[in-house]
């Protein structure tokens, strides 16, 4: 049988050990014995932007990045797509197992009684102005709620634990119509818990005067699907903000909140609105070659290519092409997808990405199929956040029930100055530059 186990020489000292490996990595803890001089602190590793550090173990989300394979809790994601509801994918990434037809009816009924939110929250609301970003807004509202269920910071309990991810699932699709009633200054809608999930969102946001909301199947099915599409995608940028602020034993409101502002950035999930900027800014198909050309020279990126993990395709895109064309056939095909296609043509067999192994992502299709629904860009990343709060909660559980797991608080290779007396500020001659 192979050792499990990794052989290294110091070649400062000479020392060597035997480290053993676990799952096949090296736990950076065992460098530590290597040391030039007894209070020498011990070896660390450095790894800027975690590009080969795993944080913590998790039984969530399988990504192989060069196969194109995703999988939530071992079920490949087109399975799911085809097949699940999201409320039935959250129940699985939450407690791992698919629910059976009563867990199924138990869980859709605590969620839609958690939908409502308190009365003042249309008030805070009303503070921000007409322009407001709903980013902005869908953060700060998901980090008020905090001020309103206090004794969620009582992380420790199962119990309070399991009530406030059932508050969250249920109230983040409530922020996020209000949000956008806001930007369009309707009045608010009220929860409707006659409709699934995806449905009642729909019924929040575009509800008017009728007595009853009836949603378009198609519509709500492709909208379902992009919820499961979105729902994890293990150790993201987001996800790795949720852990580290879940670790000081903040709520889960708050930790959401900074989930969620990891999100906006345009290189995470705000790429979405900015790959429809983008299909703006070229205008026409014929504006393609000269744009490609343009990020060639390293000045721009193509927004909704490239990813940290995936090297080969992205089988979430894959799967949003698909409900791209159902959702076009009640609508109409959104113009802007010729000039994607048509990036997506050029860029595939261009060196430059093809050496990068740049591909479309998961934000290039799916703010054209948002823009075909009616949604403005500035509304895309509040409606990745919506499905991807179930990630982001079922990782936070994760951790907390990690025995493993402490405050997170990585190391630094500090580079400033070595210990250096004050001066007065009279024999100053050059300003001091204070590091932040
Ligand atoms: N357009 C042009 N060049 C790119 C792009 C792009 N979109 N992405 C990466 N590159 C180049 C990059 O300049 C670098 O080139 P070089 O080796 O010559 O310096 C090379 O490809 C490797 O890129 P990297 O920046 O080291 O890769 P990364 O793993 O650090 O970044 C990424 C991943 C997703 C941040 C990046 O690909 C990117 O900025 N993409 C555009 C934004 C985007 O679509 N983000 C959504 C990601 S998927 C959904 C989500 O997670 O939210």
């Amino acid at each position: 049988m192979e050792k499990e186990t990794i052989s290294i020489v110091d070649n400062r000292t000479g020392k060597s050990c035997e480290a053993p490996l676990f799952k096949g990595a090296l736990r950076a803890m065992d460098l530590r014995q290597f040391k030039t001089h007894t209070d020498d602190f011990g070896m660390m590793t450095y790894d800027p932007a975690f590009m080969n550090t795993a944080s913590c173990q998790s039984a969530v989300t399988f990504i192989d990045g060069d196969k194109g394979i995703l999988r939530y809790r071992g079920y490949p994601i087109e399975q799911l797509a085809e097949h699940c509801t999201f409320l039935e994918v959250s129940y699985l990434i939450l407690f791992g197992e698919l629910p059976t037809a009563a867990q199924l009816a138990e869980w859709t009924n605590k969620i839609t009684h958690h939908t409502m939110l308190i009365e003042t929250s249309k008030k805070f609301l009303e503070g921000f102005r007409y322009d407001a970003h709903p980013m902005g807004m869908f953060i700060s509202s998901v980090a008020a709620l905090s001020t309103i269920y206090p004794e969620a910071r009582n992380v420790r309990s199962p119990e309070v634990r399991a009530l406030q991810i059932q508050r969250l699932i249920g109230k983040v699709p409530t922020i996020a119509a209000y949000t956008y009633r806001h930007s369009l200054g309707y009045p608010y809608i009220y929860p409707d818990n006659d409709l699934s999930y995806t449905e009642n969102f729909m019924n929040m946001l575009w509800k008017m005067v009728e007595p009853k909301y009836h949603a378009n199947p198609v519509l709500s099915k492709a909208l379902d699907v992009l919820f499961i599409l979105h729902a994890d995608h293990e150790q993201n940028c987001s996800t790795n903000v949720m852990r580290a602020v879940g670790s000081s034993e903040a709520d889960p409101y708050v930790c959401t909140a900074a989930a969620a502002a990891a999100l906006s950035g345009p290189l995470h999930g705000g790429a979405n609105e900015e790959v429809l900027r983008m299909l703006d800014e070229i205008g026409s198909k014929d504006n393609v070659p000269g744009y490609i050309e343009r990020v060639k020279t390293g000045r721009i990126k193509l927004m909704g290519f490239g990813h940290r993990i995936y090297k080969n395709y992205d089988p979430r895109a894959k799967i949003i092409k698909w409900a791209a064309d159902r959702v076009f056939e009640i609508t109409g095909r959104n113009p802007k997808l010729e000039i994607a296609l048509e990036l997506e043509r050029i860029a595939l067999q261009d060196d430059y990405f093809v050496k990068r192994k740049l591909y479309p992502n998961v934000d290039f299709y799916s703010g054209i199929i948002y823009q075909a629904l009616g949604f403005q860009p500035d509304m895309f990343t509040v409606l990745f956040a919506i499905p991807r709060t179930v990630g982001w909660l079922a990782q936070w559980e994760e951790m907390l029930r990690d025995p493993e797991q402490k405050i997170a608080r990585p190391r630094q290779i500090y580079t400033g100055n070595e210990c250096r007396n004050w001066v007065p500020i009279e024999k100053r001659t050059t300003p001091s530059t204070a590091a932040a």
